[in-house]
Order: C-alpha cells, then structure tokens, then sequence
C-alpha cells in the first residue's frame, strides 16, 4: 500500500492589492497509507488553499512561503511544474470543489473519462475506452455504454459525482484529494456516493484526504478527521473519539449547531460570529474572536496542539475549561 502524505508547517499567503492574506498558518498532518482522513472545517478556514497548494495548482497571486509535502520520497511543494504535471492525476486523483470545476459541459462523458489515460500516455484509445466503460460500471452507472455517449447535462447530479471520480481513479492513483466532493448533493446521496468511492478506495488500497464542511458526511465516512479554523488545525482525532469526546471549543461548537432530527424542536445553536480574512499572522488563537472561553492569554499566545489520547490532539488554551463547561 502506498500513498501516504506528510504536510510539515505549511503556510500560503495571497498578495492582494490592500495587503497579504494569511491564509494558511502552520499546517501540519499525516495521512497514512491506507486511510480516509477528513479535513473539516467552516466556509474561509483554508481546507482549499491548502489542497490547492499541495497541488501546485492555488491562484497565481497565492504563494507558499513554507512548509513541506512529503509524497513518497518527494517534497511536492519542490517539484517543477513539468514534474507536478506528471503526478496530477496520475498518481494523485482529484476531484474539486464544485461539479462545473469538474466536469467539461461541452465533451461527451467517456472522452471525459479516458482524457487522463490518454494524457498521461498510460494506455491506446480502445484500451482507454475499456477502461473507462468498466470505471463507468464500477462507480454504479447503469448502462455505461450510453452513459459513455452522453454530456454532463443529460446526467442528475448524483450521476455526474460518480462520473467525476471516475475520471479522478481512471491513471489508478494511490492518493485522492477530494475537495467538497459531494457538496451539491443532499447528505443522503452524498453519504451514497461516498460510500461507493470508500469501498472502491478499499479495493484499490488507495489513501484519501476529503474536504468537506459536513460534519455528518465526516463522520459517516472518515477515518480520522482534522478540524481547521483560521488556516490552522484545531483539532484532530479518530472519528470515535471525534464523536465521542471532541475537545476543542470550535470543534464543539460545530458539533452543537449540528441539526439532528431526535432533538426536534431545539434551537438552533450556530457558532456567533463568521470568520474574519487574515490580513496578519495570527497572534494568538484565531478562533479567539469568537469563542466563549476566551482570555487575555488566547489573544496573545497560540496554542500548541497538546496530546489527548492515541492520535487525538487539540490545540486550546484552555481544554479542559472547555470540556467541563461545554455539553
Ligand atoms: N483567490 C483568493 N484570493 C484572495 N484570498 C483568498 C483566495 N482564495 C482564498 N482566499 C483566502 O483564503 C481563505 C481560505 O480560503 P479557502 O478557499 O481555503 O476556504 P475553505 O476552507 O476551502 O472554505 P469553503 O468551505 O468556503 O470552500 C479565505 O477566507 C480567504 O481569506
Ligand atoms: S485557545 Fe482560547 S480562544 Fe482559542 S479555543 Fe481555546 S479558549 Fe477559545
Ligand atoms: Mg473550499
């Protein structure tokens, strides 16, 4: 098995004309061979600019200004374009946040699904085609040689998901990064979808790191989830102890706004506040602004992530305030 991921001290700027957007602040996590991480997090905390990054593929005013990305024996974020060209899509799959960004509206379904194969000389046309036919079948389409015929438009959403990963798994990678994959699904398709995507995963021993905002599609398919919040990593834990005893107060405050339907007729309780742009280096913890707990010490000291148990970290100055206060 293989595929496994090391992100050391990652941080990526944006240069805009009023100022440099700290986006992404020192982050750091492992995804070993084999597993279904989650990264998870509200609209703005970075789960994007860091995958784009890990690519080589974030928007040209974006810049890395340090960190590592151990892929194997390389450090992705070294690699020439030539060189990250030929491990795009080849040996990391990927699939991006929204269906349009995926998916071409203008070029038949199967054209779709060969074009890596093709592009990365793995294979000739017709063996392409028998490729992609059977990844048609395997990704649960019915009929692929019509499917094979057809433009994204004529498929219902759900369909077009499933054709996306087939065009991410079509070069076999052992790494798939897949940003908001499901994220114009409703969660019970979404849950389907992924289900299908962990099981051929499973089959393929392929690694995976899934971005989502989805706290219930997280912990539905996930082994591990990393939770982020002002570019950096909050908390991270098996999805047990994520659902059992998630520590940190934003984490908490996640879980709390969650709607479940046994508790009809609660209140809704959303985390106060949205996140705010970067335009410093934080100083201190960045969910301090918004968060209950918080004192003098979260404004002016970040917190180190402290261990909690095996493989369960979170990073708050004041853990176990939070524990005993909070549910
Ligand atoms: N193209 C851009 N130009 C300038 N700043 C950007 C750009 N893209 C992202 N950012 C900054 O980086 C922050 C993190 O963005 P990112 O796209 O990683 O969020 P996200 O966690 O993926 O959120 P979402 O759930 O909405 O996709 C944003 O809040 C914004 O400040
Ligand atoms: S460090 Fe402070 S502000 Fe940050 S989550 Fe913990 S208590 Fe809240
Ligand atoms: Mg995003």
């Amino acid at each position: 098995m293989s595929g496994a991921l090391q992100v050391k001290n990652l941080h990526v700027r944006f240069r805009r004309p009023e100022g440099v957007i700290h986006a992404v602040n020192g982050v750091s996590f492992e995804v070993a061979s084999g597993e279904w991480l989650g990264i998870l997090g509200e609209s703005g905390s970075g789960k994007s600019v860091t995958m784009l990054a890990l690519l080589g593929l974030q928007s040209e005013s974006a810049f890395v200004a340090q960190g590592e990305a151990l892929f194997g024996d390389r450090d992705l974020l070294k690699l020439s374009e030539r060189k990250l060209q030929s491990v795009r899509g080849r040996e990391i799959g990927m699939i991006f946040q929204s269906l349009s960004a995926g998916l071409n509206p203008y070029i038949r379904i199967g054209d779709q699904v060969m074009e890596p194969m093709l592009q990365h000389a793995l294979c000739r046309k017709p063996e392409a085609r028998r490729r992609a036919l059977a990844l048609l079948s395997e990704v649960g389409l019915a009929d692929p040689e019509t499917q094979f015929r057809r433009y994204p438009f004529e498929l219902s959403g759900g369909m077009r998901q499933r054709v996306m990963t087939a065009v991410a798994l079509a070069c076999q990678p052992q790494l798939l990064i897949a940003d908001e994959p499901t994220t114009a699904l409703d969660t019970t398709i979404a849950i389907q979808v992924l289900r299908m995507l962990r099981d051929i995963c499973e089959k393929r021993q392929m690694t995976t790191v899934m971005v989502t905002h989805d706290l219930g599609v997280a912990t539905n398919v996930c082994d591990r989830i990393i939770v982020m919040y002002g570019g950096m990593v909050m908390e991270t834990a098996d999805v047990d102890a994520f659902v059992a005893r998630a520590a940190h107060p934003y984490t908490r405050g996640l879980k709390e706004a969650l709607v479940d339907h046994r508790d009809r007729g609660r209140p809704l309780r959303p985390i106060p506040g949205a996140a705010e742009t970067l335009w410093e280096a934080p100083r201190g913890c960045p969910f301090a602004p918004r968060c209950s707990l918080a004192d003098e010490r979260c404004d002016r000291e970040i917190p180190n992530l402290i261990a909690l148990g095996e493989g369960h970290e979170a990073a708050c100055h004041r853990l176990e305030e939070g524990m005993s206060d909070v549910g």
